[in-house]
């Protein structure tokens, strides 16, 4: 099996950006410990602050993987262009959020992108991306 982790813009900051709400970790230290928890799926990672390279990543691999994982970062709130990108794509897409954006400001409450993709886990910090790989697998 074969996923593919995007995070975009800020999420390269984990571990540095309010740790109060996205925790003490980079994503390369979690990604280690994800990694070693399903030695049987081969799990890439990709990051980009760029909205283009995000979508250039999912039309690589969204014909291919059996997932993608896309933490979308504030794209989740305002492209359009990353939604028609999702429904474009044969693998599905579930998107994750660390925090709980519906605890959050209102202009988070809205995601531009839930309704093309399969589903939606947020709130469970770096269990999000954990929880993601599980819904892929059932
Ligand atoms: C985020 C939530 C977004 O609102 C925010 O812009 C992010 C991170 C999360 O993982 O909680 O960059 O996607």
């Amino acid at each position: 099996m074969k996923i593919q982790i995007i995070n975009g813009p800020n999420l390269n900051l984990l571990g540095k950006r309010a740790p109060g709400i996205y925790g003490q970790q980079s994503f390369e230290d979690y990604l280690k410990i994800l990694r070693a928890q399903y030695p049987d799926v081969q799990i890439d990672y990709y990051q980009s602050n760029i909205e283009g390279e995000l979508i250039n990543k999912m039309q690589e691999v969204g014909f291919d993987y059996d997932g993608i994982v896309l933490n979308a970062g504030a794209y989740t709130h305002t492209s359009i262009a990353l939604q028609d990108c999702i429904r474009s794509l044969k693998s599905p897409v579930i998107e994750v959020h660390i925090s709980n954006v519906h605890q959050r400001e209102e202009f988070r409450h809205k995601s531009m992108i839930s309704c093309a993709c399969k589903g939606v886990i947020c709130g469970f910090g770096m269990n999000s991306y954990r929880l993601a790989v599980e819904a892929l697998q059932a």
